[in-house]
Parts: structure tokens; sequence; C-alpha cells
């Protein structure tokens, strides 16, 4: 079963609670929070105070992106708000904090993930930790903003990430970030995702509701 997992990076911050609502009718799967620190990537994201305000007006599970230097100092901040999936990206750990923060994602019930950017080679302790991660979120677009273009280049990507996955038996999750759409959620599928995050293809399009059942449709997953 394929998840939608709307970018609320995306939408005007002040109609965020009107579209929850109308994401809860759809039943969305995931909330996704983008939290950028100015540093790691050029513009600035949700803070832990709204993850917790978020977190106390839905039960719709939130996945923050943390797009951050220094995660593992804040990454506890974010699960005690209530994130329940939380992405950190592989340019800003190595093998030991890679390590450190799984053990603290056990201690702390949050499901741990790691992003990489589409220009970076997957590190070499990468490969060393895909036992324990709960996803993988290879972007298809450079981090920071919403309404950029699908990185096709991407693709082989998350093939490899899904062949890997499948000799190994491993559980992760691959999630899609950056251009996803009606038109590429197919062929994503296909290439093993399994969460579908969207930004500008379901806030810029006028209508929300719609846009986000027309996106679990393009996949091949419908709602009863
Ligand atoms: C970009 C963010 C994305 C963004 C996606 O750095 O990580 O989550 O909001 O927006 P779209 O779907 O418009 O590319
Ligand atoms: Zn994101």
């Amino acid at each position: 079963m394929v998840k939608i997992a709307p970018s609320i990076l995306a939408t005007n911050p002040l109609h965020v609670l009107e579209d929850l609502r109308q994401l809860e009718v759809v039943g969305v799967d995931l909330i996704h929070v983008d939290v950028i620190d100015g540093v790691f990537a050029p513009n600035f994201g949700y803070t832990p105070a709204f993850i917790k305000a978020l977190a106390s007006e839905t039960s719709i599970p939130i996945d923050a992106h943390l797009m951050i230097v220094n995660p593992l100092k804040y990454v506890s901040v974010f699960a005690e708000a209530g994130a329940e999936y939380i992405s950190v990206h592989v340019e800003s750990l190595d093998a030991s904090s890679a390590r450190m923060l799984l053990n603290l994602s056990r201690e702390q019930g949050f499901r741990c993930g790691f992003a990489i950017r589409p220009s970076t080679p997957e590190p070499s302790w990468l490969e060393d930790v895909l036992d324990k991660a709960d996803f993988i979120l290879p972007m298809s677009v450079e981090p920071g903003f919403s309404g950029q273009k699908f990185m096709r280049s991407v693709l082989p990507r998350f093939k490899w990430f899904s062949d890997i996955r499948r000799q190994n038996a491993y559980s992760y999750e691959l999630e899609a970030d950056g251009g996803v759409t009606q038109e590429n959620a197919a062929e994503l599928v296909g290439s093993g995702v399994d969460i579908l995050v969207a930004g500008s293809s379901i806030f810029s399009s006028g209508d929300v509701k719609q846009a986000a059942e027309k996106l679990r449709s393009a996949c091949g997953v419908y709602t009863v």
C-alpha cells in the first residue's frame, strides 16, 4: 500500500489547519513537515513548536524532514514534539553519529530515516546501517524549496535501494520527495517507492482534497 505524504512547505502557512481538515477527509497517511535551518539548505522551514501544535490537532502521523546541520543535537526535540517519522540527511552524519541516531530512535520510539541529496554519492557507512534503517529518502530535487522539477536521474537510485532491500530482506520504506506529481507517481511506485511526498502538486492545485485523491489514484491505490 503506497503512502501519500503532503508536504506543507508548499502551502500558505496561514491555511495549514484548513488544508489539514481536507487531508483528513482524504485519509492521507503522513503529513510531511520540512525543517530547514538556512545553513544546510538556503531556506527556513517549520519548528518543533509548530510540529507540537500540529500533532495536537491531528492523528495523522507527522514525518519531519530535517534539512539541518548538527541533527543529533536537535533530533530528540522533534521526537518529543510528536514527529513519528524523522529523516536526517547523510551529509550531516558520519558512521558513528548515524549509529547514535539509530539508538536514539529505538529509545525514543520514532522511525529513523536517512535522506540524501541528488548530488551526494551514498556514503560507505550507509550500507552498514540499512538493516536498521526504517526508511530511506533519496531526494529528487536539491533540498530547500517546493515547486522544483523532478530529477529523473534519481530513478535508478530508487531501484537500487529497492533491489538491495529485496536481496537482503531489509524492511526500510523508500520515500520520494521533490517534484512528485500524478504523472510520475506510477513510475516511482514501479521503482520501489512506498511513500510519495507531494508539495506543489497538491497545494498549488486549488483543490487540495481532489489533488490528494488524484495522486492516490495515480499510483493505483484507491480509498473505499
Ligand atoms: C524540498 C522539500 C520538499 C518539498 C516538496 O526541500 O524537502 O518536501 O516541499 O515539494 P514539491 O513536491 O513541490 O517538490
Ligand atoms: Zn521534504
